[in-house]
């Protein structure tokens, strides 16, 4: 039976109006039996795919009992118009009052049609961008009924180890919260309730990526300070953006579970930061409790969970086989339960699935709309603005487009499916454009042979599986070598396999994985005339590299379109503009590396000869690259920094800087602003971005770029999380990277 009651099919009832919205929720639950409320905030994964540990024996049968009850409010996992279509069915036409589920998807970086992985998207500092990027893959993902997106991840992260930095926007909370709003639009769009709009989740909250030695779900123990000011920001920004839900995290923060942990759920998101829509908890985080040494057994992980604010439970089973007697044995109160509904329905609501559960299933449009050429061309766009240029030497590149030998080596340069980087559960491996065809089908008449070299990997393992790397068999280093003698230009592609990094996929050495170094190091006794492209899902340690090799291209996995954007970089016809989102590190003892740590009592530099610092004594305190760090084809130059102080009476900072291209040829420069509070109550970073603007130049061309500050830029949060302004000096900096020194400083006073 089709739920009618709480119908809207009046085009003029958006389903915005938040007051009509709860009459109708109200109207709904009134009708729900204490099972039925449950069942809405239990989520099941789909039969098709995992995307964490299987289910235990016998619970995947109860899955289609349990939706004809009506007894799930979601699922995950199911995709394809077919697929949700069945699923759906079940739900709307089998249960007694035919609720449609919510169908959550994990669409991080496109459905089909794939954009560069996420850490990558930031690089290129391109708001718009990012946020059109997130539009296609809802506009894709809704195609194929899939209602809301386990995306952005908004976790902070200082730790290269951990495997999902290259879901996130790296280490800076200021550019991360942007990030985050951006992606949160994207998805969303105006009207949740348009067909070709997600729901978003920001996740993990929080402190995830603050996971301990950068082992995933690791534990994690970080101050107030650290919480306030770095990780939380990304997360209030994305409730700012009027993100739909939050999902919570594996690890334990502080001592407490963040599944059940009340202070951040209810205290801050839902009270303070006054969140209106619903969290879901993450796969088996509730139950996940029992191992933390938390709750004793399922019944204590559900009433921790709920009574926290965890409103969906996520493949645990435990809120459906729990939460009933809880109530009825008065350890729950029911009210926390209609909380929990009230927000989960009130989002089915607003995404139109009460007007018409059907309204993402339309296979006709999934046909047409998923893998648009407008999309390619929109992510072809992307992945050139991703690529960030980390070293050139004697103006190697550009390359010549012809008159040219290049000997292309590495798997990489002929992989089709490591290009797409991890979490692509509904894209068709072997779908990207490898760089071996992007150079292929280049615009120029160079001779390209290309040679394999080493094994990278022996497996090509599925997004659940473990992926294994050839660390004995050097076969195909001599192959290599050869083609390299003969040629002007060697172009080498290496790095991690895409399904090296991401979920699971932590690591203890940042090395180039496998063969690669000693592959690396015998073309370079040969030809040292070499481009190194890096693949990584991850801020990678190349000091060797960074020594001896003259060209090198930070060039991620960049998605559907990646060897034709890398061509266009190394040809020139894109001249790169990325910077990079995190530091990367000289050596994983340097972890956890980021340009806005906080001032010892013994800073560097110390005397010539003397230990007493807070130095090592193996290894610079500096990263080998750092964050905001990228070079183009052409020179940028900054002067005239100066200081607009209105804040007295106008309660804002104004700072304006010319920046010139100094080179031949135009390119695009991202300035970024710099803020240093010296002295304050808590102390305060180094420095921290407060700004950027990205602006393009003509050779020769100089612009005046203008910045505002403002309580919002010059405050921070103390430790019990309040918002401080201080009167006092500030420092600021200005230019194309977090090392920059053109400096100028201003005094504020706070009444
Ligand atoms: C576990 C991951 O941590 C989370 O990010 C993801 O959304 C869920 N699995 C569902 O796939």
């Amino acid at each position: 039976m089709v739920f009618a009651g709480a119908c809207s099919s009046d085009p003029n009832t958006p389903n915005k109006n938040t007051d009509l919205i709860d009459a109708k929720v109200d109207s709904l639950m009134s009708l729900m039996t204490l099972e039925e409320k449950i069942g809405q905030m239990n989520q099941y994964s789909g039969f098709m795919d995992f995307t964490g540990p299987r289910p235990k024996e016998g619970q995947q049968a109860k899955k289609l009992e349990h939706l004809k009850k009506g007894w799930v409010g979601s699922m995950l996992n199911v995709h394809g118009v077919e697929n949700v279509m069945a699923v759906q069915k079940i739900a709307v036409e089998e249960s007694r009052l035919g609720i449609p589920l919510i169908m959550g998807f994990d669409v991080i970086h496109g459905y089909k049609t794939i954009s560069p992985i996420p850490l990558a998207e930031t690089a290129s500092w391109n708001l718009e961008a990012i946020q059109k990027s997130a539009e296609m893959a809802a506009e894709e993902a809704s195609a194929a009924g899939i209602h809301w997106t386990f995306a952005p991840m908004v976790d902070i992260s200082r730790d290269a180890r951990w495997g999902r930095v290259m879901e996130g926007a790296g280490e800076d909370p200021y550019l991360g919260s942007l990030v985050a709003k951006a992606r949160v639009k994207g998805f969303q769009g105006d009207d949740l309730s348009a067909p070709n709009t997600l729901a978003a989740t920001a996740k993990h909250f929080a402190g995830y990526g603050f996971a301990e030695s950068g082992k995933d779900y690791n534990t994690v123990d970080i101050g107030t300070s650290t919480l306030h000011n770095m990780v939380n920001p990304p997360f209030k920004a994305a409730v700012e953006a009027d993100v739909k839900t939050f999902m919570n995290a594996f690890n334990v923060l502080n001592g407490i579970p963040a599944t059940g942990n009340k202070y951040l759920q209810r205290d801050l998101l839902k009270n303070q930061w006054d969140f209106k829509g619903f969290v879901v908890s993450d796969w088996d985080s509730v139950g996940e409790m029992i191992a933390h040494g938390f709750a004793k057994d399922g019944r204590a992980a559900a009433k921790y969970a709920v009574s926290a604010g965890s409103d969906m439970d996520m493949e645990s089973y435990h809120y459906i086989e729990q939460l009933a007697s809880l109530v009825e044995d008065g350890e729950v109160s029911e009210d926390l339960i209609n909380d929990a509904v009230k927000r989960i329905l009130k989002v089915k609501f607003e995404l139109g699935l009460f007007d018409n559960p059907y309204q993402y299933c339309d296979e006709k449009r999934e046909k047409e709309v998923i893998g648009q050429q407008k999309f390619h061309d929109q992510v072809f766009d992307l992945a050139k603005q991703s690529i960030v240029l980390l070293k050139n030497e004697n103006n190697l590149l550009p390359l010549k487009k012809s008159g040219q030998k290049i000997a292309l080596i590495g798997e990489l340069a002929a992989d089709k499916t490591s290009p797409l980087g991890n979490w692509i559960i509904a894209a068709e491996d072997n779908s990207a454009v490898s760089v071996l065809e992007g150079l292929e089908k280049y615009d120029a008449t160079n001779e390209i042979t290309f040679e394999n070299g080493v094994k990278l990997v022996t497996s090509q393992p599925t997004f659940a599986q473990e992926l294994k790397i050839n660390n004995t068999d050097s076969a195909g280093i001599a192959e290599a070598v050869a083609s390299a003698k003969n040629a002007d230009v060697v172009v080498m592609v290496l790095g991690e396999h895409g399904r090296q990094s991401g979920e699971g996929r932590s690591r203890t050495s940042l090395d180039l994985p496998g063969l690669q170094q000693q592959m690396l190091e015998a073309v370079y006794e040969v030809n040292p005339n070499i481009v190194l492209v890096l693949n990584n899902g991850r801020p990678l340690t190349i000091n060797w590299a960074d020594k001896h090799i003259p060209a090198i291209v930070e060039a991620w996995q960049l998605g559907s379109q990646a060897g034709n954007a890398i061509a266009s970089v190394l040809y020139g016809d894109y001249n790169p503009s990325g910077k990079l989102p995190m530091s990367f590190p000289k050596n994983v003892g340097q972890i956890p590396l980021y340009y806005n740590y906080k001032s010892t009592g013994r800073p560097a530099p110390k005397g010539e000869n003397e230990v007493f610092w807070s130095t090592y004594i193996d290894s610079s305190n500096d990263p080998l690259y750092p964050f905001g760090y990228g070079l183009s084809y052409t020179n940028f130059d900054y002067k005239n920094l100066t200081i607009d102080n209105r804040y007295k009476e106008e309660g804002k900072v104004l700072v304006s800087v010319e920046v010139q291209n100094t080179g031949k040829r135009e390119g695009i420069e991202t300035a970024q602003l710099y803020l240093q509070d010296e002295y304050a109550s808590v102390t305060r970073p180094v420095r921290e971005l407060k700004g950027f603007k990205q602006v393009e130049l003509a050779p020769g061309e100089i612009k005046t770029i203008e910045f505002e500050l403002t309580n919002a830029e010059l405050g921070f949060y103390d430790n019990d999380g309040e918002w401080l302004v201080e009167s006092g000096s500030f420092h600021i900096y200005l230019g194309g990277d977090s090392t920059s020194q053109l400096k100028q400083s201003f005094q504020i006073t706070v009444k």
